[in-house]
């Protein structure tokens, strides 16, 4: 390990609210050197940013919005992952703590993963440790009383921005089917549930924790209108399972 670095915090703020922090995660933004968020243009604050500001004091602490574009062109992002892990390694040199943070967890889908990826593979000396926070599926789910699993069900995360055949594949074959990134192509998700009658089991959440969040089982209201990034559905097939053991399972244990 490189003593002379400073160490690098990958940090989950979880869904929106601050009280949903851990505390781990209170202590070190209180104490770290810096602060780096992910914003989408320069200059722009974050959601993840507004859930700690309250943490952070500016006198002793700075603060770097750090720009990660909305774009699947690779080619395009990857110089941009590594010129943001750049001005991350150059503050960790002159032996500063940094925390990145990210909303909900780190290890899910988070803008993290690029900076971590970059930093682990060409600066393996340096320090990392990754602070773990309340998902957004664990919140909503909370939120709206509906279980992600029990017994011996099967879940699938994916993106939502799928093909419909890859949806539908996907719901045929697992329990539960959470859906990120649903906010641009809802009523293409929705014709999929329709068409397989699960418009009733789903559970639509957007900004779950934040003041203006939502969470709903009347998802079809919302065909048609407009639905923000930070949206996820869930669909449940099956919200009560039986716990009835299989035919023959007493045999095999
Ligand atoms: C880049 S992923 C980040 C996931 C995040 N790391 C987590 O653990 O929840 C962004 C997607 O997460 C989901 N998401 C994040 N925060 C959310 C929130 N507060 N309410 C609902 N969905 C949210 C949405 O599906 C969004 O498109």
């Amino acid at each position: 390990m490189n003593t002379d670095y400073g160490t690098f915090y990958g940090v989950g703020v979880g869904p929106g609210d601050p009280e949903l922090l851990t505390l781990r995660a209170h202590r070190l933004l209180g104490a770290v050197d810096v602060i780096c968020y992910p914003a989408c243009k320069p200059g722009a604050s974050s959601y993840a940013f507004r859930v700690v500001k309250e943490l952070i004091d500016p006198t002793r602490q700075s603060v770097k919005g750090l720009v990660f574009p909305m774009s699947r062109d690779l080619s395009a992002l990857k110089p941009i992952w590594r010129q943001s892990a750049g001005a991350i390694v150059e503050e960790l040199r002159a032996g500063k703590s940094v925390a990145f943070i990210t909303e909900g967890d780190p290890m899910l889908y988070s803008t993290f993963l690029h900076v971590y990826q970059v930093i682990a593979e060409e600066q393996p000396g340096i320090a990392v440790e990754i602070v773990p926070g309340v998902s957004s599926i664990s919140a909503g789910a909370a939120a709206g009383r509906m279980a992600i699993a029990q017994g011996e069900q099967r879940i699938a995360i994916i993106p939502a921005t799928y093909h419909a055949e890859q949806i539908r594949a996907t719901l045929e074959r697992f329990d539960t089917v959470v859906l990120m990134k649903v906010g641009s192509v809802f009523d293409r998700v929705l014709d999929v549930l329709e068409e397989m009658g699960l418009a009733d089991k789903a559970l639509l959440f957007s900004r779950v924790g934040a003041r203006k969040g939502f969470v709903t089982r009347e998802v079809r209201a919302w065909r048609g209108r407009p639905l923000g990034y930070l949206t996820t559905l869930m669909v449940v097939k099956d919200p009560n399972p039986s716990f009835e053991p299989e035919a023959g399972a007493e045999e095999r244990e």
